[in-house]
């Protein structure tokens, strides 16, 4: 039987304590002047998030998932072409894939980053499409499909490799839609470029979630979309407003998926704690990492890239047996999580695509010995102290139980 929680997966309740004060007050604005939709609250948000990801534009809509499937709408992708991802991920990922009318298509993730691995995605363009020289177009041989366009998504708060695979996507004139949501503030370093660049700023279109459990989390469900595209964020601006541009004039069929006024005005709010909140997650990995190093033969810990600055959304490791762990940890009042345990080829949402075991099996293998443990700004050294302790127990049992 687990025993009550003393060590919290995540705890929300302390920053909003922290920032009533300010929080209130942004309610109180709105009440005053009753702008619950759109207005100065959100453009200002809009601005401010922009800037803090180094790109021109930012509109705000009402989650990731619309973040995603707005972008795809906006850049124009038609009924069954294909957008490539990777099958450990949200559901969300793909989900809006399917939602614009897109087929989904996986490579397998990198063993090391748990992101897009470039050279499986260049293989799946290699071996599994033909590019028409004529139309410009790549397709995929087996369906017919034309490729439309990739999406990387930054895992756990770490970057995908993204010189390599914004190369492949200007080789083969696709677009590059970053799934932001659990990497706000993320950093990659181009080669190309030789500068750092922030998860938001490289791909044509970026999707970030305002979830309230994200590193930047709402008071409910918001999301937002990144771009240095003019055109393309007036276009998402009108999907996010039933297709409209100006009141009643509806140039398309667009949606209600506008943010709200007092979530953006919240947004706002902490998004002036973000920068610190990371740094926090940033040490408090590097001391979880200290903590494991005499484990290194039972526990995996995150690798973060030479060529990311990650903002640690989640702290994963992997071991043999996770659910013994997990239940152990549990044992010791400590909650964990699972992100994610089946790999979404392997579920029934996606029986039709036609993928089976062994198709990627990076990704399975990984899926099947994850464990997330308790990560947040807040999170105190003993509390990690006690959750490092719980895990060196588990091994030692372990350990012991083979000799
Ligand atoms: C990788 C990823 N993509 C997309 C989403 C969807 O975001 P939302 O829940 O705001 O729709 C999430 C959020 O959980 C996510 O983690």
């Amino acid at each position: 039987m687990a025993n009550p929680t003393k060590i919290a997966f995540l705890d929300l309740v302390t920053p909003h304590k922290e920032l009533e004060a300010e929080l209130l007050a942004v309610v109180k604005k709105a009440f005053s002047n009753a702008g619950f939709i759109g207005g100065p609250m959100v453009e200002e948000f809009e601005k401010e998030f922009a800037a803090f990801c180094g790109a021109k534009y930012c509109v705000g809509v009402n989650s990731g998932t619309d973040a995603l499937r707005f972008a795809f709408m906006a850049l124009g992708v038609k009924p069954g072409e294909i957008i490539v991802t990777v099958p450990h991920t949200f559901i969300a990922t793909t989900e809006a894939i399917s939602q614009a009318g897109a087929q989904i298509a996986f490579v397998d993730i990198d063993e090391q980053t748990y992101t897009m691995d470039p050279a499986k995605l260049a293989a799946y363009f290699e071996t599994r499409c033909e590019w028409n020289s004529k139309s410009g177009e790549l397709i995929e041989r087996s369906s017919k499909r034309r490729v439309a366009g990739i999406v990387p998504v930054h895992l756990y708060g770490q970057t995908a490799d993204m010189d390599p695979i914004l190369e492949l996507a200007a080789k083969y004139s696709l677009f590059v839609v970053e799934d932001a949501c659990q990497a706000h503030g993320a950093e990659y370093f181009s080669k190309k470029e030789n500068a750092w660049r922030r998860a938001g700023s490289m791909g044509k279109a970026a999707a970030f979630s305002f979830y309230p459990g994200k590193n930047l989390g709402a008071c409910g469900e918001a999301g937002a979309i990144t771009t240095n595209d003019e055109a393309l964020a007036a276009r998402m601006r009108m999907i996010r407003d039933h297709g409209q541009a100006k009141k009643y004039y509806h140039d398309i069929e667009g949606y209600n998926g506008r943010l709200d006024s007092i979530q953006a005005g919240w947004l706002s709010v902490k998004l002036r704690h973000l920068a610190k909140w990371n740094e926090s997650r940033r040490t408090l990995a590097h001391r979880y990492h200290e903590l494991f190093a005499e484990l290194k033969d039972s526990v995996v810990i995150p690798v973060e890239a030479s060529w990311t600055k990650g903002v640690y959304h989640l702290y994963v490791v992997r071991v043999q047996d996770r659910e013994a762990l997990q239940a152990r940890l549990a044992e010791a009042g400590i909650a964990t999580g699972i992100h994610y345990p089946i790999p979404l080829h392997q579920q029934k949402a996606y029986e039709q695509l036609g993928y089976k075991v062994g198709d990627f099996p990076v990704t399975e293998r990984v899926a099947s010995e994850i464990v997330s443990l308790p990560m947040f700004p807040q999170l105190l050294a003993v509390q990690q102290d006690e959750v490092a302790t719980a895990v060196k127990e588990f091994v030692g049992s372990k350990v012991a139980a083979t000799r």
